[in-house]
């Protein structure tokens, strides 16, 4: 391997990016693309989400926290994060788009690696740590990719390192004073270059960032609503509270979501001809949105899995979330036809 084209734990240069390429194998290629481009993704996808960073919101980074913290082995330390979330999220964001970019250009790869497989271990003792089996917990394969990735590259690195030692014991002085030079100027451009472009990135990621789900008002259909608990029965006039949508508006074993103003999004669910639930859509495991899957009648968790029937009070069926979700107080009102949140 030439002395150029090579970076460096010790004595090697920084390579270039196509370098940076070439001197890899296809396996460790396949792995750099994806996680390169999967944290850049993830960290552009976190500025770019208008719940986020924005309290009141079932996505804001600050419930994420809690609700991970929960049962984690790492709790004290998602709760000393929690005193600061926007802070943390913020931090998570940008070092996500900075591990990012820095794996798909090469700055850095040893460091590169580690740091993501960091944040992937981290996300495993907190997001992933009470999805069972283990597999369906993406954290997990994360991880695994990481410690792939490092274990490839401080390979190569160290590969690198013993030739440029030969290399220079062969050479000159003076052109092993001139390639130290150049290769403290590279690295501390192209750490500028990362730093730049990771903020750059942000600033655009944030630039599309819309309104928040609790300001930005209803779901769908008109929704006002309080929450608490069960499911109403038969009609049960007269009705006081904030209307939802009248029952002919959903289908028998139908469901329409609705915001609710304190639980935020909410899932009407018409369980009989004059039953209904009303339950909010965070998922208790940690906080992903639930959706109703009309022809098996349950809610489900795109996140990890989890299932919880509308019938039993939301109960878990099935996945991680250890409680029911938080159930919302309805009843039909009998001389309009609306549901009708009461609490
Ligand atoms: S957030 Fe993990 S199952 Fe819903």
């Amino acid at each position: 391997m030439s002395q150029r084209g090579v970076t460096g734990l010790r004595g090697a240069s920084a390579p270039t990016v196509a370098k940076s390429w070439e001197r890899q194998g296809w396996p460790l290629r396949i792995l750099r693309a994806f996680l390169g481009v999967t944290f850049l993704y993830a960290g552009i996808q976190k500025l770019a989400d208008a719940n986020f960073l924005h309290s009141g919101t079932p996505d804001f980074i600050g419930n994420q926290l809690n609700a991970f913290g929960q049962g984690s082995p790492i709790a004290s330390l998602l709760r000393l994060a929690g005193h600061a979330p926007l802070l943390t999220g913020l931090a998570v964001a940008l070092v996500e788009i900075a591990v990012g970019l820095g794996t798909l250009l090469g700055i850095a790869p040893v460091a590169e690696a580690s740091m993501g497989l960091a944040v992937n271990m981290v996300l495993l003792l907190s997001a992933t740590w009470h999805v069972h089996p283990y597999f369906l917990g993406s954290d997990s394969i994360y991880a695994v990719a990481w410690a792939a990735y490092l274990v490839g590259e401080v390979g190569i690195e160290r590969k690198a390192a013993r030739a440029a030692r030969a290399a220079a014991a062969h050479g000159s002085r003076r052109a092993r004073q001139h390639a130290g030079e150049g290769m403290g100027r590279r690295e501390f451009l192209r750490g500028g270059l990362l730093a730049g472009g990771t903020v750059v990135l942000g600033m655009i990621a944030s630039g599309f960032r819309g309104r928040p789900a609790s300001a930005a008002g209803a779901i769908t259909t008109p929704s006002r609503t309080t929450p608490s608990p069960s499911a109403g029965q038969t009609p049960t006039p007269p009705a006081s509270g904030n209307a939802i949508v009248t029952l002919d508006q959903v289908p028998v074993g139908g469901a329409i979501n609705f915001n609710d103003p304190s639980q935020g999004p909410a899932v009407l669910v018409r369980l009989a001809q004059d039953k209904v639930a009303a339950y909010s859509r965070v998922c208790t495991h940690a906080g992903c949105l639930v959706e109703y899957d009309q022809r098996a009648k349950l809610l489900f968790c795109p996140c990890h899995g989890a299932e919880f029937d509308p019938s039993q009070h939301a109960q878990p069926i099935a996945g991680p979330a250890p409680t029911p979700l938080p159930a919302i107080p309805v009843t039909v009102d009998a001389s309009t036809g609306q549901v009708v949140a009461t609490a």
